[in-house]
């Protein structure tokens, strides 16, 4: 079975994964053993923060199923176009510049199920991430759906030899311990290096006094990383300061306040620069070209979409 994203009735093109990364010098993806922890939360956070360092930075929401990159980053209304010359998807420019690419951003509405099976999921997400046409980039941060299984598993090896890094996101559970070592070796076993641990949710912030409550125990995250050999990145409390601008899809501003729950994500991204330097540093390359678009069509909106 294959699947086209189709513009004007006519297929655009799959390129090959290898030219359409070839201007990102930096590639990471986030996973998690199991839904709900706070992955989508940071690889929006890791986005905006390397842009507060000044990077150029592009974010793929890759969890078909349950897109939120859109709301989070307060871009859910917006449209994917393609570049009529060369058929690549055009990314939505979301807050401090970043390129955002959702599936969400092809749907009829914030409400609409997606129903593929699996085939036709794998099909469609190695041909969606195939046709964007990212430009340069100092950083790809990808949101894999949630798990280890079928679709984490597609778009992790569609990426697969251009991943420099995974940030394995979890909560400081001991049930999350467990399915956190899966993956890791999720990540080993795909040959993607694990960058580190972020344990979300690390402890609760008070917002009456400020003061930080360990509910769950301290320090499970960093021994989940010293135990598996992998750096720990750091922790970010459950703070409801966070989850109103979360929720009005102001992470941005958040993350520019004085907030210590701020501070603390804006830690891991300098322990990541920090960690990717070598690579950072590379040159980039220019940006280019004015071009005629149309507006993005999914699998089967028109004539011709499946086959
Ligand atoms: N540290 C935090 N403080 C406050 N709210 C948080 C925090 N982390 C996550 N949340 C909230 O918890 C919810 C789940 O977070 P998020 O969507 O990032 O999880 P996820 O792991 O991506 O979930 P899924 O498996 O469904 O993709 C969101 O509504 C988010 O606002
Ligand atoms: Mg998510």
């Amino acid at each position: 079975m294959s699947v086209k994203i189709s513009v004007k009735g006519q297929a655009t093109a799959p390129g090959s994964l290898a030219e359409v990364l070839k201007g990102v010098k930096l590639k990471l993806v986030t996973i998690s053993g199991k839904g709900g922890v706070g992955k989508s939360l940071v690889t929006t956070s890791l986005a905006l923060g390397f842009a507060m360092r000044g990077y150029k930075v592009g974010i793929l929401d890759g969890d078909v199923y349950g897109p939120t990159v859109p709301k989070m980053l307060g871009v859910s209304n917006s449209m994917l176009y393609v570049d009529e010359k060369s058929g690549k998807i055009i990314p939505v420019t979301g807050p401090l510049g970043i390129k955002v690419v959702s599936i969400e951003f092809a749907l009829p509405s914030d409400d609409t199920a997606v129903i593929w099976r699996a085939p036709l999921v794998n099909q469609a997400l190695r041909d969606f991430i195939a046709q964007v046409d990212w430009g340069s980039l100092d950083v790809l941060v990808v949101d894999l759906p949630p798990g280890t299984g079928d679709a984490p598993l597609t778009i992790a090896q569609s990426l697969q030899g251009g991943l420099d890094g995974s940030v394995v996101v979890t909560i400081p559970t001991d049930i999350s311990r467990r399915i956190v070592l899966k993956a890791i070796d999720f990540s080993r076993k795909l040959n993607i290096k694990v960058a580190g641990v972020v344990e979300n949710m690390c402890c609760f912030k008070c917002p009456d006094n400020g003061k930080l409550y360990y509910i769950f125990g301290k320090d499970a995250g960093r021994k989940i990383a010293e135990s598996s050999g992998v750096p720990f990145l750091g922790g970010i409390p459950i703070d409801p300061d966070l989850s109103q601008y979360l929720d009005s899809g102001r992470l941005h501003e958040f993350l520019a306040s004085e907030n210590e729950t701020a501070k603390a994500i804006l830690e891991v991204v300098d322990k990541l620069i920090e960690m990717y330097k070598d690579k950072l540093q590379q040159p980039i390359e220019a940006e280019k070209k004015p071009r005629r678009i149309s507006l993005l069509k999914l699998p089967g909106e028109e004539e011709g979409g499946n086959s």
